[in-house]
């Protein structure tokens, strides 16, 4: 359908760049360079953007493994249409999540990165997750989906790893309200919760066809 390809994916993707535009312009605002509209990232800008960036990361992988259900409960093949852009978004965002954290929390110190992965268990979290992003960003495309064939599923189902990670590196940072980082938690079980009945039934489908086959034989 040339509506999808040509209005909704761009609509869509043009969507998903707005937090990046909004950090942009709040960037240039904070260092004082010629800005377009008024948008600040009040008196600590770093942390507004380490945050939104991160958050939008956690936000875009729970919405890349949104699309399989919804594919299901609405039976229409649609969602999968956007879940290779989803996913690419996620590590878009994680990119500059650590950007971000290397080149204006840290001054680009790479023996401080080093000393944070080593000393803050959440940092080492974090950083596992953006690692194991990177195959998967790289093995997107429809070729190494098919040159890999099986083992493509096998290596994105990684992506269910990658949003634990997420989670807890989120978890593990909060001081006390550990409200939100529980409301990704509980996201995270029931799309994996559905993903594993979801197994467990096509399971038992195929054990009871192949026991009517051998009843009948
Ligand atoms: C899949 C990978 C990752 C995800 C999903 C993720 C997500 C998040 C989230 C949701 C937050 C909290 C935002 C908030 O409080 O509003 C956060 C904060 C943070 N993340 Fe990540 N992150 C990831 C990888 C990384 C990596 C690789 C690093 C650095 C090496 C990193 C460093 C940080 C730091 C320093 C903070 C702020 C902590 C604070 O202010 O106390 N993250 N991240």
């Amino acid at each position: 359908m040339w509506q999808v390809r040509w209005v909704l994916k761009p609509i869509v993707f043009l969507a998903c760049l707005i937090p990046a535009l909004h950090l942009a312009l709040g960037a240039l605002n904070a260092a004082g360079l010629p800005h377009v509209g008024n948008v600040s990232l009040g008196a600590d800008p770093v942390k507004v953007m380490l945050h939104t960036c991160g958050r939008w990361t956690l936000n875009f992988l729970m919405i890349t493994l949104c699309m399989t259900p919804l594919r299901d409960l609405t039976r229409s093949l649609l969602w999968l249409r956007f879940r290779r852009m989803f996913g690419l978004f996620a590590l878009f965002y994680v990119s500059l999540h650590f950007t971000v954290y290397l080149l204006l929390d840290q001054s680009g110190r790479l023996d401080a990165l080093w000393q944070d992965i080593v000393k803050r268990p959440y940092i080492t979290i974090g950083m596992l997750g953006l690692l194991l992003l990177i195959p998967l960003g790289v093995t997107s495309t429809a070729r190494a989906q098919r040159r890999l064939g099986r083992r493509w599923i096998q290596l994105h189902r990684l992506i269910y790893v990658i949003a634990i990670l997420g989670v807890w590196h989120f978890w593990w940072q909060v001081k006390k309200d550990i409200r939100e980082p529980l409301l990704y938690a509980c996201g995270l079980t029931l799309l994996l919760g559905y993903r594993l009945w979801k197994q467990r039934n096509s399971t038992a489908r195929v054990s009871a066809a192949r026991f009517a086959r051998t009843d009948g034989a």
